[in-house]
């Protein structure tokens, strides 16, 4: 099957020009000023963008959390982020106190591989460290699952101590995987929800104010220092703030191997959204919490500037009128985490290319090559090259939509930017080749998505 993608303007991270691409069956073997071959099927990409399918690193399809379970499984979350131009997901595949890595694995393959509709790999979130678990750390690098996310954050759930962050940091060093961390303080954060509550204070924008930024700085200095000490990359994961952020640019001004991610909600949202009337707040609960509108610029400069190499979604829906509602009469009982697969793409071309924060290379940089790169896709996937996998968006940086939870394709029944405004629409996706996506009529079908087995650094 041959297909030919013309009259477009490809964009990568480092290029931009008007240029043809030949894809033959899952695979992109041909870019040319113009190239005429006979084709099976030809895309007219005039006034189109052409780019890499977006990488999503942090999502949580079907995880059950925080006394519930995310709504999204991994057919209607797969097909929400092709529909917005990303066509391959790393989530988080858990391992259950007392159980083995590979049953957490298993887990959440079985999960996905019916289901998903675009490509998917998995990071392990590991509960607990011991020597079997240690051991059993490289036979999952062995089947491509080459990060490991560690908690600071959520004591009696994921959290774990120094100790064994620091002995998990190690195996990793050893093992050539990366350390994906959630840095917040999360035992000072519990005696500060206790306070909280204990004065009465049980409405959404409690949940932020009992998780201050130096919470996060604090832990990301920690992470950090750990890491050094273990000889491993860290990856701090859903950076929200301009504190910890200093903590990043400290370190790799150090030459430390230090990277963080940020999230459009901390790039688009912010602490007044948990101002809202009545218990709106909650839709935004999420950890750690949307902070100051006045220091999202900062979050812009690190991302321009490199300190900050991937934007994700941490997309982790529930519903607004359950999900949300167990933390009606109490915020610390509210479900972490917010839906947002499907937007990313056009959130952060409008309000970071549009907007002048970020040039078009950097969007495609840190929305698709840098998280190939560091989390072990390149150069299979995150770039369009001859040999790469046919991973591709066509993109109309001209047509406007208004993002809205009566139109959105996340199974979640409210969207954090309900009737926002923006420029840049996904409108053609191909993934390996399969047109899923055709001018907005999503053609593709559960369970064509394939696990994509990770290297390492
Ligand atoms: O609130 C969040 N971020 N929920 C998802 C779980 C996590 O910590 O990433
Ligand atoms: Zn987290
Ligand atoms: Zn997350």
């Amino acid at each position: 099957m041959r297909t030919l993608i013309k009259n477009g303007t490809v964009v990568t991270a480092i290029d931009t020009y008007p240029g043809d691409v030949l894809v033959e069956d899952e695979k992109i073997v041909q870019l040319g000023v113009s190239i005429d071959v006979p084709a099976d099927k030809v895309i007219d990409a005039k006034d189109r963008l052409v780019v890499p399918g977006g990488i999503d690193v942090h999502t949580h399809l079907d995880m059950p959390f925080g006394g519930t379970r995310s709504v999204d499984d991994f057919e209607t979350g797969t097909r929400a982020a092709a529909c917005g131009g990303t066509t391959c997901i790393v989530d988080f595949a858990i391992q259950d106190h007392g159980h083995t890595l590979r049953e957490g694995w298993e887990t959440w393959m079985g999960r996905a591989q019916d289901k998903a509709t675009i490509d998917y790999g998995f990071h392990m979130i590991l509960r607990e460290y011991n020597e079997s678990i240690g051991k059993e750390m490289g036979k999952m690098v062995d089947e491509g699952v080459t990060s490991f996310k560690l908690f600071m954050a959520y004591p009696g759930v994921f959290y774990m101590d120094d100790g064994s962050i620091f002995r998990a940091m190690q195996r990793s060093g050893e093992i050539g995987a990366t350390i994906c961390m959630h840095a917040e303080n999360g035992l000072v954060i519990d005696v500060l929800i206790e306070q909280a509550l204990a004065k009465g204070h049980t409405s959404p924008k409690y949940h932020a104010l009992t998780r201050p930024p130096q919470a996060e700085a604090e832990a990301t200095h920690r992470a950090i220092a750990l890491a050094e000490m273990a000889d491993v990359p860290v990856y701090i994961v859903h950076l929200s703030s301009a504190e910890a952020l200093h903590e990043i640019t400290t370190a790799r001004d150090r030459g430390l191997p230090a990277f963080a991610e940020t999230c459009p909600q901390y790039l688009f949202l912010s602490y007044d959204n948990y101002e809202e009337p009545g218990f709106e707040g909650a839709k935004y609960v999420m950890s750690p919490p949307l902070r100051d509108k006045a220091k999202q610029k900062d979050l812009w400069r690190g991302l321009a500037g490199n300190d900050l190499q991937v934007i994700s979604t941490d997309h982790c829906p529930f519903c607004f009128d359950e999900g949300k509602q167990l933390g009606k009469d109490d915020f610390s009982q509210i479900p972490n985490g917010a839906p947002g697969i499907e937007n990313r793409m056009s959130l952060v071309y409008d309000g970071g290319v549009r907007k002048g924060y970020i040039s078009v290379n950097r969007w495609v940089e840190l929305t698709s090559t840098s998280p190939a790169k560091i989390f072990g896709l390149f150069p299979k996937k995150g770039t369009i090259a001859p040999g790469s996998d046919a991973d591709i968006v066509i993109f109309d940086p001209e047509a406007r939509t208004t993002i809205s939870a009566s139109t959105h394709r996340m199974n979640v029944d409210y969207s954090a930017y309900e009737g926002r405004k923006i420029q840049g629409v996904t409108e053609t996706v191909l993934s390996r080749g399969d047109v899923i996506l055709e001018k907005g009529n999503f053609t593709g079908r559960p369970g064509r998505g394939n696990y994509v087995k990770r290297g390492t650094r």
